[in-house]
């Protein structure tokens, strides 16, 4: 069980604001904030280059503490600065060529349909769309249909930026493997939330973030390469660090997934997102899932009595992310409402995940996503606020 009153000690944020906006960028703990800020402090007055060689053998545990957070071997682990940039990095090194195919779902991310529109249009491959079932998680029958020794990858987005659902994974990543097929997990929403674990998932490839249910700073992502894909995987661009330079025409590119990385990053914030992640297996990340369950359990039930209000969430398996609408009033005026009212929350917009918002027929929609340091007391005074806004 999480010391509820030793995490909120921890989160200077969560003193000032309701905080419902983890699935956005969530507060950062103490111990993240005091390594990031030492770390600046020490590039200050060192220099940064002596300042990285003094925290060398922290920088290299970091690729194990994710290893033991993800289920994979320490090589298997790379670092970046965002979600989008991991995934970028790992779906243009997938071999693709005309008459290849590539299968999305209906809550494919904006950032991730867009970089494969303009894959399809650089390389002739194909983006097929695998529909979703009546609950709205992507339908295993209709993947099944959709896989022929065409597919090279599946996109598999584990929980979508604003549905509330989470996606089989283990399901579609036995049937992909049965044609050859690479399954990449968007994982940006769920590590941190939940267990992610590689080697019980079965994925082949996985994006990201640290500043969401981590509580890592901005600019930090990461990516799994799992060993035995490594090798058909070659990054287009890569620089003196990803394949050292070792005569004058030949390089040798590394063997591992840190052919993704570049020599250059932030330090501080790797610190800090090393950092994070070890704050979150000490808390267990079982213990967490739990306690964010039961916060999102506790906002739908309440939103589900409120006049007016509806609840916008898909799936058979819900996530830390409530999604909603309240009649009458536009996502913006609900936010900007509950923001005057001492609430921090967003609006995810209709073209984060445009096929599944289009479908529906929504433009955009309140989310709310209470991580384990917001107390059961500060979501009362949501639901509250949510039920006096006033209506036209
Ligand atoms: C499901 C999902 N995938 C990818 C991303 C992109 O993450 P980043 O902004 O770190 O690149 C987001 C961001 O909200 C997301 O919700």
């Amino acid at each position: 069980m999480i010391d509820f009153d030793a995490a909120r000690a921890d989160t200077p944020g969560a003193a000032s604001t309701v905080f419902l906006d983890s699935a956005g960028a969530s507060l950062l703990p103490n111990p993240v904030l005091d390594e990031v800020f030492g770390h600046l402090r020490r590039e200050a007055e060192v220099g940064g280059y002596r300042a990285q060689e003094e925290r060398a053998e922290d920088l290299r545990q970091g690729y194990s503490t994710f290893a033991r957070l993800l289920g994979a071997q320490p090589n298997e682990v790379a670092f970046t600065d965002s979600a989008t940039r991991s995934w970028l990095s790992l779906v243009d090194a997938v071999p693709l060529g005309t008459g290849d195919e590539v299968l999305i779902s209906e809550v494919e991310y904006g950032a991730n349909a867009v970089a494969l529109l303009r894959l399809a249009e650089r390389t002739g491959a194909t983006i097929r769309l695998v529909a979703s079932d009546e609950t709205g998680q992507l339908s295993l029958d209709a993947l099944r249909a959709a896989l022929s020794e065409r597919v090279k990858l599946v996109s598999l987005v584990h929980m979508p930026t604003n549905s509330g659902l989470v996606n089989p994974v283990r399901e579609v990543v036995d049937a992909a493997h049965e044609v050859g097929a690479l399954v990449l997990l968007d994982a940006c929403q769920s590590v941190g939330q939940l267990p992610v674990r590689v080697d019980e998932l079965g994925v082949d490839l996985l994006s990201g973030t640290g500043r969401k249910w981590l509580r890592g700073p901005r600019g930090t992502g990461f990516l799994v390469v799992r060993e035995a894909v490594a090798d058909q995987l070659v990054p287009r661009l890569i620089d003196h660090s990803a394949a050292p330079w070792v005569s004058r025409d030949r390089y040798q590119l590394r063997d591992d997934a840190r052919r993704h990385e570049l020599w250059e990053y932030g330090v501080a914030e790797r610190l800090g997102l090393i950092r994070a992640a070890e704050y979150a297996a000490a808390l267990g990340i079982e213990a967490i899932a739990k306690e964010v369950d039961a916060r999102a359990r506790f906002l739908r039930d309440g939103l589900a009595e409120l006049p007016g209000v509806r609840l916008r969430d898909l799936g058979r398996q819900h996530s830390g992310i409530v999604t909603f609408t309240v009649d009458g009033l536009g996502p913006d005026q609900v936010r900007d409402a509950l923001r005057a009212a001492g609430i921090t929350l967003t609006v995810s917009p209709g073209t984060s995940t445009l096929i599944d918002m289009t479908a529906r027929g929504l433009s955009a929609v309140v989310r709310a996503s209470p991580h384990y340091f917001v107390g059961f007391d500060e979501l009362t005074t949501f639901l509250a606020a949510v039920g006096a806004l006033p209506r036209s």
